[in-house]
């Protein structure tokens, strides 16, 4: 059986205290709640001494949260020992979470004391948490810069004090692997009770080496990481829970094992984007923009035939239904023929070659070619006749007014009509749409992009609808939005065979 390594996810502790990022309590619960379903063990649910808010989203997180372990952060002062304690009365399994600094820095700079003084603080805040609860993580703040010999005393003193975790912080994010996993090898073996704690690793990603540092951590004996969703925190971040889960999923012969449902990744990756306003970078590992996005001409072509001539996961591992081909002036026939078969186009050679010409010349002006674009490339002559056509748009909508949609659909030549109410005008049309057809379709995507900047200008909209398996697109442009929505909705489901 491989080892477990423990997930002690952070993102509402450290990920929060990024400036911008601050969530209310129900955000917080949301957040903490997906945290759940991805499968993390323990939840750090805030530093409940540090404000009102914090306090009120530690008690409410853990009254919401049931398996997962739910922890507060303190300083070694028994004021937010006791302050942590009651925030987590309502937890059915809590852990305090407190620590000072070891490092020569924060013992002379900052705390100004002696390194002697660090270890009676750090041994006495541990005892006082034991009074409240049966799991204390002592962390050595800025361990990381600590002197290995002294922070080995530091550690055994707090597993003999009751410590059952012993966080190892890189507080800075200073260290070099080699030196991170060291320092956690050296430890493993010279403090004589570390058989009686789990060692945890928390690394800071100042040099971009978080995920590196960690993965040394845990391959020298660590078996809990700190991580956060997209790598969030402090300064330059955290190590990020995804890439994290994935190295240790995707690298068997280090024989670990994490009980993250990976499939959750990208969903709470971009629930958490979302709610903290900190947008993920286009190429952040697994869970940017373009992970799993192919542009030059010879990986598309590479990534068509197998996909793992290009690919070391599958993005459907990670929650993302499929790899995606960028269209540019790089891009080969076969790739411009996938996305014409994505969109429903079935063209025969000489039509590929005639769309393929025309494409090039495009994407000699364009950086990247979209679907709208490879529509009218495609021109009406491929799209055959369609077998719906919106005949009739009406909407009532307005603050205080109930939407309501009528719609009038030609449906092989005969035109039915009906009327919806809906949360808004374009769900209402959706909803009379969707009584005149026979086929069960729901809206998976919906964008909604003004071509140019004014307000009379024309609007596009992008759908994507399922229906059984497989996802249809649409397009849509009006001047007039809710048209232009109408028609996009229309388009993909006049796709469906
Ligand atoms: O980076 C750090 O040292 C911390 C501790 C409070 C665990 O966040
Ligand atoms: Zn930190």
């Amino acid at each position: 059986m491989d080892d477990k390594v423990i997930i002690f996810d952070t993102t509402l502790r450290d990920g929060e205290q990024v400036p911008g990022c601050q969530l209310n309590t129900i955000e917080k619960i949301e957040v903490a709640e997906v945290l759940e379903a991805l499968g993390v063990d323990v939840i750090e649910a805030g530093f409940p001494i540090s404000s009102p808010g914090d306090f009120k989203s530690v008690v409410e997180i853990s009254k919401a949260i049931t398996n997962p372990v739910i922890c507060a952060l303190t300083r070694a002062v028994k004021k937010d020992i006791e302050v942590a304690a009651e925030a987590l009365q309502f937890a059915k399994r809590k852990r305090i979470h407190t620590g000072i600094g070891t490092s020569p820095f924060h013992i002379k700079y900052k705390i100004k004391t002696t390194p002697e003084e660090i270890i009676r603080r750090a041994c006495d805040s541990v005892k006082y948490a034991r009074k409240f609860v049966d799991d204390v993580e002592f962390y050595a703040e800025d361990a990381g810069r600590s002197d290995n010999e002294y922070l080995a005393r530091v550690i055994e003193a707090v597993i003999n004090a009751g410590a059952t975790v012993v966080n190892i912080p890189d507080t800075t994010g200073y260290c070099m692997p080699e030196e991170y996993g060291a320092k956690i090898k050296y430890l493993v073996e010279h403090v004589p009770n570390i058989n009686k704690a789990m060692i945890s690793t928390h690394c800071h990603n100042d040099l971009g080496m978080a995920t590196a540092n960690t993965m040394m951590g845990v391959i020298n004996g660590a078996r809990q990481v700190e991580v956060t969703i997209n790598g969030i925190g402090e300064r330059a971040g955290n190590t990020s829970l995804e890439e994290i889960a994935m190295i240790i999923k995707s690298h068997h012969d280090l024989k670990l094992r994490t009980d993250i449902n990976t499939k959750h990744i990208f969903s709470t990756s971009r629930l958490v984007s979302t709610l903290m306003s900190m947008p993920v970078q286009a190429n952040k590992a697994i869970v940017g923009r373009n992970a799993f996005a192919h542009s030059s001409g010879i990986h598309q072509d590479g990534v068509l035939k197998n996909r793992e001539n290009y690919e070391i996961i599958d993005p459907v591992e990670v929650g993302i239904r499929e790899s995606s081909i960028i269209l540019t002036a790089r891009s080969g026939r076969a790739a411009l023929n996938h996305r014409l078969e994505l969109l429903g186009f079935n063209l025969g050679k000489e039509e590929l070659d005639d769309v393929y010409h025309r494409f090039l010349l495009l994407a000699d002006k364009k950086k990247e070619i979209n679907d709208e674009d490879i529509r009218i490339l495609t021109g009406e002559v491929f799209q055959g006749e369609k077998s719906l056509k919106l005949e009739l748009l009406q909407v009532t909508c307005g603050k205080s007014a109930i939407p309501v949609a009528t719609v009038g659909l030609k449906v092989n030549g005969e035109v039915h009509t009906s009327t919806a109410s809906g949360n808004g005008p374009i769900d209402a049309a959706f909803t009379a749409v969707k009584h005149l057809i026979s086929k069960t379709v729901h809206l998976e995507e919906f964008l909604i992009q003004a071509i140019t900047r004014g307000s009379d200008d024309l609007g596009k909209v992008h759908v994507q609808v399922g229906h059984g398996d497989k996802i249809y697109y649409g397009f849509g442009t009006n001047t007039d939005i809710i048209t232009a929505s109408v028609e996009a909705f229309i388009d993909a489901i006049s796709k469906i065979k």
